[in-house]
Parts: C-alpha cells; sequence; structure tokens
C-alpha cells in the first residue's frame, strides 16, 4: 500500500469511527448471526420493600411514577432475571463457538437489548452498556465486528433519551454499535458479497403496537405517542427503500412478530405486504424461543432465543397451525440459541442453533451435537 493510500485510509477510518464499522463487501458467501432478546446482565429490579410498600403510597399521594420505575417493579422480569442472567452468558459463549466455526462476519439484533427499561445517557445507563453488551460480546469472535442494532420494547421505556441512547451515543462509545447515519430508530443498510448484494430495512415496530398506546402500558411516552402517529413515514420508508433497491436479497429487520406462536403482531400488515411484493424474507425477536413461520408466502425468522427463552412463547412446541414449520421449544423449555445465514448469490441458508442447556446442574433443553444446526431452511427464490 503506498503512503498516500495509507493516510487516506487512516482519514476515512478516522471518520469512520465516528459512525461504527460494517461488514466486509465482496465475499462469495457471506455468514452473519441473527440474535436477539439478550440483554438482562447487571439489571438490578427494585427493592419488594419499594414496589410493594412505598409504590403504592406515593401513587396515593399523586406523585408521578416514570414508565422505568414502574416496569422496574415487574414481579414475572424480577423472578426470570437469575436465569435470565446465566442464560445470556452460556448463550454468547454458544454462539462464540458456532461462530468461530461458521465465521460470522456481523450480527444482527433484533432488540431488547437493555432489560427490563432500556438505557438512557446517565451512571446507570453507561454501567448498563458494558455489563448487558459490551462486556459480553467482547471475546474474539465478536472482535471488530459490527452489530446491526434495533430497538424492542424493553429498549423504549424511557422514552427519546433512551432512543436517543442506542442510536446517537452508543455508537460513539463503541464502534461495532450500528444505529444507521440519521439518529432515527429506522434505518437501513446493504451488504454486499463478489457478486450479490443483500439490502435490509430495520423498522421501530414498538410504534406499530395499539396496546402499548393504552394509558396504562409502561411502554407509553410522548416519545411513543408521537411516533405511532407517524407509523406511515416508517411504511414509506420501507416501501421507497426497498423499490429503490436492485438488490438479489431483501430483509425486513424489526422486534415484534407478525406471525408467532403467542401473540401476532398483526398491526404490522402494511408491512407484511410490502415484503410479500417484493418476495423479501422477515426476521424478529421479541418471543424468547426460535422458529421458524411461512405464511402468505413469506418466511419468518424468528431468532428471540439469546436470553431468557421461554417455552409459552413457541406454544410449549405445541404448532398452532401449517404457518408453523419448526419451534425450538418443548412442553417445558425452549432453547437458548441464535440463527445463522449464509448468503450468497444463489441461495440464503438458514441454520439454527439451539444450546444443550446444561444450567445449576440440570439440562433443561437436551441437544446431543449443539454444535450443528437443530434446524436449517433454504431460500433459492430471489427477491424483487
Ligand atoms: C471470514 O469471512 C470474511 C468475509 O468473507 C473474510 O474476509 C475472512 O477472510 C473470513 N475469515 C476466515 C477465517 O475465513
Ligand atoms: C471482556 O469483558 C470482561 C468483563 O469486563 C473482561 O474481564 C474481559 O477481559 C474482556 N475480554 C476482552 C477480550 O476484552
Ligand atoms: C397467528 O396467525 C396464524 C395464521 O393465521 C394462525 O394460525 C395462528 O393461530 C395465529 N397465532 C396466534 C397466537 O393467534
Ligand atoms: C457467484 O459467484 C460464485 C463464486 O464465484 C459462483 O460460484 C456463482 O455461480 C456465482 N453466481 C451467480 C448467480 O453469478
Ligand atoms: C431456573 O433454572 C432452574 C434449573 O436450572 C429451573 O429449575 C428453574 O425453574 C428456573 N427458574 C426460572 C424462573 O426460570
Ligand atoms: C439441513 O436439513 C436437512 C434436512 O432438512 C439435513 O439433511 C441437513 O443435514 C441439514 N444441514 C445441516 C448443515 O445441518
Amino acid at each position: 500500500m503506498s503512503r498516500t493510500v495509507l493516510t487516506l485510509t487512516l482519514a476515512v477510518s478516522a471518520l469512520a469511527a465516528k459512525n461504527s464499522i460494517i461488514a466486509p463487501e465482496g465475499a462469495d458467501v457471506l455468514t452473519v448471526a441473527l440474535l436477539g432478546d439478550f440483554g438482562w446482565t447487571g439489571w438490578e429490579p427494585l427493592p419488594l420493600a419499594f414496589c410493594n410498600e412505598a409504590l403504592p403510597k406515593l401513587i396515593a399521594d399523586g406523585v408521578d411514577i416514570s414508565t422505568e420505575i414502574q416496569n422496574d417493579c415487574d414481579p414475572g422480569d424480577r423472578s426470570d432475571i437469575r436465569n435470565a442472567t446465566i442464560e445470556q452468558k452460556h448463550t454468547a459463549r454458544y454462539i462464540e463457538d458456532v461462530c468461530l466455526k461458521k465465521n460470522c462476519s456481523a450480527f444482527l439484533s433484533v432488540g431488547d437489548n437493555f432489560y427490563d427499561s432500556g438505557i438512557s445517557f446517565d451512571t446507570a445507563g453507561i454501567l448498563r452498556f458494558y455489563d448487558s453488551w459490551a462486556s459480553v460480546y467482547n471475546s474474539t469472535a465478536f472482535a471488530g465486528k459490527p452489530w446491526y442494532q434495533c430497538l424492542g420494547n424493553h429498549d423504549i421505556v424511557q422514552g427519546q433519551p433512551a432512543v436517543d441512547f442506542q442510536t446517537h451515543i452508543a455508537p460513539l462509545m463503541d464502534d461495532r454499535w450500528y444505529f444507521g447515519h440519521d439518529g432515527l430508530p429506522y434505518y437501513t443498510y446493504d451488504l454486499v458479497g463478489s457478486n450479490w448484494t443483500a439490502t435490509f430495512v430495520v423498522i421501530e415496530s414498538d410504534c406499530f403496537i395499539n396496546k402499548y398506546q393504552e394509558s396504562s402500558s409502561v411502554y407509553l411516552t410522548p416519545y411513543l405517542k408521537a411516533c405511532h402517529k407517524k407509523t406511515q413515514q416508517q411504511v414509506n420508508f420501507l416501501k421507497k427503500s426497498f423499490a429503490e433497491s436492485d438488490a438479489d436479497w431483501k430483509f425486513l429487520h424489526i422486534h415484534h412478530g407478525y406471525m408467532s406462536s403467542s401473540s401476532n403482531y398483526t398491526e404490522l400488515a402494511p408491512l407484511m405486504d410490502i415484503v410479500q411484493k417484493h418476495n423479501g424474507v422477515v426476521f424478529n425477536g421479541h418471543d424468547h424461543c426460535m422458529a421458524h413461520y411461512y405464511y402468505q408466502d413469506t418466511n419468518f425468522v424468528l431468532t428471540g432465543a439469546a436470553g431468557y427463552a421461554q417455552a409459552g412463547d413457541c406454544n410449549y412446541g405445541e404448532k398452532l397451525g401449517p404457518y408453523a414449520q419448526w419451534l425450538g421449544a418443548d412442553s417445558e423449555q425452549a432453547a437458548n440459541g441464535f440463527v445463522t445465514l449464509d448468503i450468497s448469490a444463489d441461495a440464503l441458508n438458514f441454520e439454527y442453533y439451539a444450546r444443550d442447556m446444561r444450567m445449576l446442574g440440570s439440562d433443561l433443553y437436551p441437544v446431543s451435537h449443539d454444535m450443528k444446526p437443530s434446524y436449517n431452511f433454504t431460500v433459492t427464490k430471489q427477491s424483487t
């Protein structure tokens, strides 16, 4: 490399450091990891004495209780936190092992990056950024690899300051953290191979969910009220991004599931019409398990199992209809894990890696050879 080229490269990377690294270009086959619902480590529920005794008095006295405080008293999440932390860490090591074997070049997160109530730019938020993410995913397989991020419902409990943290502050704290360049909670990115291109559109699905607009919802903040009124902007953004892209493969990258075994978010239909029109593929999280759904000619990859796995989210392994192709759960437990995607000009190859969940002396979800996928499927029909 000549000195001029080197200087230029250094100058460009100094600029690039300001807003994240990107995935390598030019591979015949590029492997990326799809994962979600992981960010538990370091969350501490509020003391029971506060939630059960002080909080009712404060409410009765008319004290304004923030959505964060309400949510950090959640009894369900409180009972999950111990196992959730262990599961996140064990699954991170498992992802490391599989990704070293498969050479994952990027990590595509479907959100719920910080339980229970997201993080804002304050001392607690900065500590959680390291505890739940930067220090968990920092070994060899993760080093220098971009994370294409997305917001989940837990990420937006604190409203706009929490969105600002993930879209603006986090990319400056760690250059692996990618959230587009516009400071918006939705954006598009391309992965480019030797003879193929893939376009991804990240949508902020929290804005679409009707029940989050109810006054009792812990998600209802001025941020969510405002963005609910502007969902058409995101629909138009998806439409325009897919229409302007001549990529071989098009993906909708989103938190909530249109197809699910526990709750179908049908309010996402306007987005799904666009995906269907372009022969796209959807990947999402929210449900804490892994599944493959196929509905109205569209593949849905559920990859919400990198933290606390929950069998109920995959209906205890019982398929509710022919749309359910595969469920990573049995009658008692869902598998922890993630999905790898091998992208080439000819095909998309999805492999579902379910972890042998040995924990605290028992095996919650036995998998005999967990370095092999428990399930896989291939897409050859290109996007249009
Ligand atoms: C992993 O994949 C990237 C992208 O194709 C490539 O640049 C790199 O050389 C690969 N690494 C190994 C060890 O195969
Ligand atoms: C990853 O983070 C942990 C916890 O902060 C730290 O002990 C470890 O040294 C870090 N590893 C690397 C490779 O940075
Ligand atoms: C989701 O939609 C599918 C297809 O219409 C349906 O079979 C299934 O029962 C729905 N799931 C739930 C949890 O309602
Ligand atoms: C893309 O490139 C690979 C590697 O050179 C080749 O095997 C494959 O046939 C090419 N596919 C298309 C559709 O051009
Ligand atoms: C935590 O894991 C143990 C087994 O290691 C299991 O018996 C227990 O039910 C789990 N608790 C929760 C709340 O998931
Ligand atoms: C993918 O699944 C098929 C069965 O559907 C199986 O024959 C094949 O071995 C699987 N591939 C991998 C890499 O596990």
